[in-house]
């Protein structure tokens, strides 16, 4: 078995320290240590973080390989220094049986590049009107846990009940894309004075706050566990905080996008601020910083959404939403909480690695850099700073926000269990 010496890294943005690793495990942690028989990696200035977990990725396999595949998303996400993403249901076929959530988990298995974790369908198809499969699902090989119909709602206040009573046998949790379907018809981009300016469809924050304030109030009378999507409204923080405070079993993501855009960029008319929910109000982006920082907001999650050019490049109104996040979301995490002050590198190891692998139920991410555990890391280099370019990706797709962008941070190298996914930045 190989042995790796991380030297003289910043373990979670501390002391400067090293790390041995032998085979898959990490087998000790000091300063000084020998490294006789190891691969030498030279870390001075550098963060270690446990290997980054993602709760909230489109990885598009099966059915929309010209956007994505496993095998490029996990090379996306090996590149932005996660170990391990969840892979949404919004999948041709959707994944709402035991053969899909099973085929996922088979291709990300030997993709090798990041742990792929199914998250299966809420409903038949993503349709809102049938449960799906869960038990089925969970029992699986996948062992699903995750259970969402994002991209769509769970509007069915009794098909919630129902799903959130269901995943409570084996402690599963069902993530809501939050956003009332009617308050929301025909939406465009953030309801607000520059949709007005701009003439453009409006979606309201209250579509996305009326349905977590019931989905909490639900999951208290049930006694089950719910997570939410993609907060994006100062509203949403709010009750959020209101259902925390009063004990209700309630976790929340925001994607780095929120963190960092307003829905001012919509005025480039540039699809590729296109997303789902929208971008938003600078007094909105304030509001979800300070809850990320004090732990309203439990985790970073990416929302990864890749499109191909011909859903993107295009006029506003027909192009699709999402953007790309898996190797930019550090490096804005970086910029919008780190460099402002807002969080320290433990802070953020909490909020993308150690809270969504507890929140997935996942084993094996999201463990402390010490002695015995599995080598999932993920060292980073704070200094740097570059521009954004898109054809650099690893991605199928290029739809980012950030093209020429300058952003700090880079990930230079990822280990999954032991092996590098990522050396020197580039993928192995
Ligand atoms: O912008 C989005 N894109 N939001 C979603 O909820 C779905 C996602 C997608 O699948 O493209
Ligand atoms: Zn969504
Ligand atoms: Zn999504």
């Amino acid at each position: 078995m190989s042995k790796i010496l991380i030297r003289g890294a910043k373990v979670l943005g501390g002391e400067a320290q090293d790390v041995l690793i032998d085979g898959e495990t990490i087998a000790a942690v000091g300063t000084g240590l020998s490294a006789e028989g190891a691969t030498v990696v030279e870390a001075e200035g550098q963060v270690l973080l446990p290997g980054l977990v993602d709760l909230h990725t489109h990885l598009r396999e099966p059915g929309r390989e010209d956007s994505e595949t496993v095998l490029t998303g996990t090379k996306a996400a090996a590149r932005g220094g996660w170990t391990a993403v969840h892979a949404m249901a919004n999948t041709f076929p959707v994944a709402d049986t035991a053969g899909v959530v099973e085929q996922v988990w088979r291709l990300g298995r030997e993709s090798g590049y990041c742990d792929v974790q199914p998250i299966g369908a809420v409903t038949v198809g993503l349709e809102g009107k049938q449960l799906a499969e869960l038990g089925a699902m969970h029992d699986s090989a996948a062992g699903v846990k995750v259970f969402s119909d994002d991209g769509k709602c769970v509007d069915d206040a009794v098909i919630m009940r129902r799903a959130l009573e269901y995943v409570k046998a084996f402690d599963g949790v069902v993530a809501q894309h939050a956003q009332e379907p009617r308050l929301t018809e025909g939406a465009q981009m953030n309801e607000g004075t520059v949709s007005a300016e701009l003439g453009l469809g409006g979606w309201p924050a209250v579509a996305e706050e009326s349905i977590i304030a019931r989905d909490v109030l639900l999951a208290e009378h049930v006694g089950s566990r719910v997570h939410i999507c993609h907060l994006s409204t100062a509203g949403s923080v709010e009750i959020v905080r209101w259902a925390k405070s009063r004990g209700i079993n309630v976790t929340a993501e925001v994607t780095p996008h929120h963190l960092l855009l307003t829905d001012e960029m919509v005025r480039t008319y540039n699809p590729v601020y296109k997303v789902n929910p929208p971008l938003r109000t600078e007094r909105d982006v304030m509001a979800l910083r300070e809850a990320l920082a004090d732990g309203t907001i439990d985790i970073v999650a990416t929302d990864h959404a890749p499109h191909p050019g011909e859903d993107k490049d295009c006029e506003w109104a027909a192009a699709a939403m999402g953007m790309v996040g898996l190797e930019t979301a550090l490096s804005v995490v970086q910029q919008t909480m780190v460099d402002t002050g807002l969080l320290d590198w433990a802070g953020v190891a909490e909020r993308m690695s150690v809270n969504p692998a507890k929140i997935g139920r996942l084993d094996g991410h999201g463990r402390p850099v010490s002695v015995g555990e599995p080598a999932n890391l993920t060292l980073v280099d704070p200094a740097y700073r570059g521009a954004v370019d898109p054809a650099d990706f690893a991605s199928r797709s290029r739809n980012t926000p950030y093209e020429g962008r300058e952003l700090p941070g880079r990930v230079t190298h990822t280990f999954l269990r032991g092996r590098a996914t990522v050396i020197d930045g580039n993928l192995t």
